[in-house]
């Protein structure tokens, strides 16, 4: 192997065998997430301590703002954001009977949220019309004790068919869309939406809604169509904490197809959020028309979805996340902290057929070499990271994919930049992401059907020097290299490396 050959180490790309290449948590404390949290001035917040390590833990919170409250045990600050505009630097401590740590958690209080690329589960591929109170709990149940919420996964959001579907003879799904006020009706299984979001916070979680601003959504529940002030207060009060604004029925009432008809609506709904009492993430769901990357965040979105569903993109000669992730990586420009590119969910583990929806989940045709670049590609393009395959089958390899605490670490890192193409030809795909500490995420893709020899050299990244070379799935120092590096990588695979600073000691 190449990078065997050149340096004497073991080769890093990923394997294709099933092999679990990360390695299991310490029992020691480990605290993850993003190194640093937006909020606005005055509005409820809410933020659980990712933290790896056996419980029971003990936290500590430095320079805590004083309307903020940490909760020693569970790790979860409450309260309100300050008043004061500004930058609150904070560090957190977790301790147990097997070490303790600290890490750097900056709070800055503003106009800008999601300022590292926001995690979580939706429902859709899953459940699809199917989705119930309960599910929406049991995910949330899971995302904690299946140690997803140790890793930074934080948001739980319902996608379509909450709502009332017009016309349906389904008991539980049919009735009267709105109240006699014109609020909106969840259908008969969402008891309780203020319950449900209680429940969620409950665990220090938070909680994503849907809706479209056409008269229907895309699977024909009740859209928000002339209602859109009044559906995002109920939002709010109900508690939730993420919005998906799916384009699906507008099309008809847009007027046309200039860059204006396509924001219309997404600057009437983000205008809305702003003024509410409450921060919501605002997540745009247009599927890449009138290039929504040059336009999204002036709408008031923090993330935008780049290309159609990935669900239902055709698998060529590469399994369909590749082109959907070749796509979404030309806008690099367009992303920074509070606006993201959007490539959709990562539909790994157990998942449905977005083209057969009343079948149940199955376990995903992609090789675990194909996973690891499906996770890599996300991380490398600081995409949001939605897991939406099924919560209650979740397996020992598909929870490797996901919580890589290095791998979250690029997604997740506070300087925001999206992966840059490196190169791309029929056989290769090549991503760097600079990092704040002044390292570079490299991901060497393997586009062909056969393990292949590939380099990547520091004239192409623009970097020089010495660098310690991370291998990031393995969580293991991998040699230094001085002016290119290069590995032996699976067909579909990866090797994603981190390549340190010489100055930076891990
Ligand atoms: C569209 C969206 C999907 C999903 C469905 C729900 O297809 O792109 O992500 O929300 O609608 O109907």
């Amino acid at each position: 192997m190449a990078f065997a050959a050149l340096f004497g180490l073991p080769a890093p790309a990923a394997s294709s065998d099933g092999s679990i290449l990360t390695p299991k948590p310490g029992p020691g404390p480990r605290i993850n997430g993003p190194p640093v949290y937006g909020a606005r001035p005055g509005r409820p917040f809410l933020y659980r301590v990712p933290c790896t390590g056996r419980r029971p833990l003990r936290f500590s919170a430095h320079g805590l703002p004083p309307s903020l409250r940490l909760d020693a045990e569970r790790g979860i600050i409450r309260g309100r954001a300050p008043e004061k505009p500004g930058e609150y630097r904070v560090v957190l401590r977790a301790s147990n009977a097997h070490g303790r740590t600290e890490r750097r958690f900056r709070i800055v209080v503003g106009g800008t949220l999601a300022l590292t690329p926001p995690m979580g589960w939706n429902d859709w591929y899953t459940h699809y019309d199917r989705i119930t109170d309960g599910r929406v709990r049991e995910a949330a149940d899971t995302m904690i004790a299946s140690g997803m919420a140790d890793f930074g996964y934080q948001y739980v959001n319902i996608d379509d068919c909450w709502m009332v579907k017009p016309g349906s003879e389904d008991l539980l799904l049919g009735g009267e869309a709105r109240d006699a006020s014109g609020a909106i009706r969840p259908n008969r299984r969402f008891p309780d939406m203020k319950a449900l979001t209680d429940y969620i916070h409950g665990q220090g979680l938070k909680a994503g809604i849907y809706t479209s601003p056409g008269p229907l959504t895309c699977a024909k529940f009740a859209g928000s169509h002339g209602h859109e002030e009044i559906d995002a207060r109920r939002f709010a009060e109900w508690g939730f904490d993420f919005l998906k604004y799916d384009w699906c029925s507008y099309g008809k009432l847009a007027g046309g197809t200039t860059v204006e008809d396509r924001m219309r609506p997404y600057t009437l709904m983000g205008g809305i959020l702003k003024r509410l009492d409450r921060d919501i993430v605002f997540n745009l769901c247009q599927y890449g028309m009138s290039e929504v990357w040059k336009w999204g965040a002036s709408a008031g979105g923090h993330c935008w979805r780049t290309t159609g569903d990935l669900g239902l993109a055709k698998d060529t000669r590469l399994p369909g996340f590749y082109s959907i992730a070749f796509r979404n990586a030309e806008h690099s420009d367009y992303a920074g902290p509070g606006h993201w590119n959007d490539p959709d969910y990562i539909l790994i583990g157990r998942v449905g057929n977005a083209r057969k929806i009343h079948e149940p989940p199955r376990a995903t045709a992609l090789t675990a070499a194909e996973q690891y670049s499906y996770m890599s590609l996300w991380s490398l393009m600081a995409a949001p990271l939605f897991f939406s395959g099924d919560m209650n089958s979740l397996d020992e390899f598909t929870l490797n994919v996901l919580c890589n605490a290095e791998v979250i670490e690029i997604d997740q890192d506070a300087l925001g930049r999206q992966g840059r193409i490196v190169r791309r030809t029929e056989e290769e795909f090549v991503l760097a992401k600079a990092l704040e500490d002044g390292s570079v995420a490299v991901g060497l893709f393997n586009l062909s059907e056969e393990p292949r020899q590939m380099a990547v050299s520091w004239t192409e990244l623009g970097i020089e020097g010495s660098r310690r070379v991370r291998d990031v799935w393995r969580q293991k120092a991998a040699g230094a290299a001085t002016a290119r590096h290069a590995a032996t990588v699976e067909p579909h695979g990866v090797a994603l490396v981190r390549l340190l600073g010489s100055a930076k000691v891990n």
